[in-house]
């Protein structure tokens, strides 16, 4: 197994040859089936074919876990029901069933605009899985709003409806400020990579930071833009990534490596300029 990489190839085929159990969180973000133009996988495909294959990656996923893992599912409306019934079927069991609500959504014009996915969250063994609630508090209404001395000082649970305010994510706990949205990454952003449907890495700190310890294993079958793997290997832990494109599979291990390289010049700190003798010389 590659541990740390992202393996090009389909999800099924990977992850079934490897041993099963590895896995102490999953996190997969599949295609919608809502059209979404990847570079070699159709996301326009009939219910039924989409749905079989549903039931494959699934239980491929579903198989690559941990006695005591955890595993996120982003899902669009068309399906969210759909995968639901199917991970009820493998023996999971539901923790939430969360409600990412982002800005710049897609723009309709004969219905209201797409402005939320659904995070699915299941563990294995309910009994014992890992939660570190510390990880992820945010400031409280009795704490911002209401100045109630009975708040907790270090915040509470996050809601299950994700809005991501930066005083909402562990990543930015900042109580003074309350008006700025992690939003869908746009075109424009310069956390955006070049993927049509990239997570922003708000939502994947929250997930990681709950739901693994450091050095524990994330697997993304869907790696995309990388962007689990990114924040992964940010927060310490090991990763392992399946994509289907070359292209994108490129770009994950292009993104990777910038980590690194961003660690190295913080470790080294500013590059001296050298002087102008020493340069010809
Ligand atoms: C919704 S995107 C994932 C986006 C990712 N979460 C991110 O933040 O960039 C789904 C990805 O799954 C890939 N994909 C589709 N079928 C696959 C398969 N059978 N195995 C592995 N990857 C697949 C697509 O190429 C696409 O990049």
């Amino acid at each position: 197994m590659r541990l740390n990489d992202v393996t090009e190839g389909d999800c099924i085929q990977v992850l079934n040859d490897l041993e099963p159990g590895f896995a102490d969180l999953v996190f997969a973000d599949p295609p919608f089936n809502i059209g979404y133009q990847y570079d070699v996988y159709d996301d326009r495909r009939g219910k039924a074919d989409y749905l079989a294959w549903t039931e494959k990656w699934l239980a491929a996923a579903v198989r690559a876990l941990k006695p005591h893992g955890s595993f996120f599912l982003a899902i669009g409306d068309e399906f969210v029901a759909e995968h639901k019934v199917r991970l009820d079927a493998l023996g999971l069991t539901m923790r939430n069933w969360i409600v990412w609500h982002y800005t710049f959504g897609v723009n309709c014009s004969k219905k209201f605009n797409r402005s939320h996915a659904h995070i699915l969250y299941y563990v294995r063994d309910p009994k014992n899985y890992t939660f570190n609630p510390d990880a992820v508090r945010v400031p409280s209404a009795r704490m911002t709003t209401y100045a109630d001395r009975r708040a907790n000082p270090v915040g509470k649970l996050p809601d299950d409806t994700w809005v991501l305010r930066p005083q909402e994510s562990a990543a930015h706990f900042q109580p003074e400020s309350d008006t700025w949205f992690v939003s869908r990454v746009c075109g424009t952003f310069k956390e955006r990579v070049s993927h049509p449907c990239q997570m922003p890495e708000a939502v994947l700190d929250r997930i990681i930071r709950v739901a693994s310890n450091a050095g524990d294993v994330v697997l993304d079958p869907f790696a995309g833009s990388g962007t689990t793997l990114a924040v992964a290997k940010k927060l310490g832990r090991q990763y392992l990534g399946v994509e289907l494109s070359e292209q994108y599979a490129d770009g994950v291990r292009k993104r990777l490596q910038m980590i690194d390289f961003a660690e190295k010049a913080e470790t080294e700190g500013p590059r001296k300029r050298q002087p102008v003798e020493s340069r010809r010389s």
